[in-house]
């Protein structure tokens, strides 16, 4: 089968607060998204995209996409809704059975070796599966009032990351019951839970991070540059 890339980039970046979406903010000398496609496409040349962008998106400039084949779909109202926008604008092309990596353009810091990684990890996996990394910090249960109710065991727990990959029927499937079903969809994984299957761990970076709060572009500067410096040595 073929191989597709959905990236989700209709978000509005409500909690970076800027003064405008946080995928057209300047990281490491060019947009958030530029960086985020780039990487992708280091990593799967030959892949197909599809990019989720608002309606009245006044940023996006297409010189920023590397790829030859890719469309673009409209945002909906919450991210899942975009991701949904993505599967129905490629199902004329797509076969029940390609695999869809679906990764958010704010994670600009996955490693090209992660993404490969993951893609061998579900290419003969029935169910698909997901970058993400165990929990590392003690975790706190709170009370409701800013104190400790309880220590959680952190045994078994992982951090979600994307991307997450599923063949398209399986995705479209259990994305669109979720969806009739009213079940709380954070990541496609969740979907695909939520009709009883068991997506596959992939153990991966840590610094896979997703811009999200204002410190975090900082962040995400010096891991690329961290990244770069490995890459010379
Ligand atoms: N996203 C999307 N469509 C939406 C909401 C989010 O395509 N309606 C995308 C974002 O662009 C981002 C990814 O989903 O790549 C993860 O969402 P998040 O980190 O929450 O980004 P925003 O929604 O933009 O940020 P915020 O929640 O702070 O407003
Ligand atoms: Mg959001």
């Amino acid at each position: 089968g073929r191989l597709w890339l959905v990236v989700p980039a209709a978000g509005q970046g409500r909690r970076m607060g800027a003064d405008r979406p946080k995928q057209y903010l300047p990281l490491a000398g060019r947009p958030v998204l530029a960086c985020t496609l780039a990487r992708l496409h280091e990593a799967f040349p030959e892949a197909r995209l599809c990019l989720c962008l608002d309606a009245e998106d006044g940023h996006f400039d297409p010189a920023w996409v590397p790829f030859a084949d890719w469309r673009r779909a409209p945002g909906g109202a919450e991210r899942v809704d975009s991701v949904v926008n993505a599967l129905e604008a490629i199902a004329p092309e797509a076969e029940e059975d390609d695999l869809v990596l679906v990764h958010d353009v704010a994670r600009p810091c996955v490693t090209v070796d992660d993404l490969r990684r993951l893609l061998a990890a579900i290419a003969d996996d029935p169910v698909g599966g997901l970058l993400a990394a165990p929990v590392a910090d003690t975790m706190k249960r709170d009370d409701g009032a800013g104190r400790v109710r309880a220590t959680e065991s952190r045994e078994g727990l992982w951090h979600a990351y994307t991307p997450q990959g599923f063949r398209h029927g399986l995705l479209c499937r259990a994305l669109n019951d979720a969806l009739a079903r009213g079940v709380a969809v954070t990541d496609e994984a969740s979907a695909v839970e939520a009709v009883g299957l068991s997506p596959r761990l992939v153990g991966g970076r840590r610094d896979n991070l997703k811009i999200t709060h204002p410190e975090d572009l900082a962040l995400a500067e010096l891991v690329l540059s961290a990244q770069a410096l490995a890459a010379q040595t």
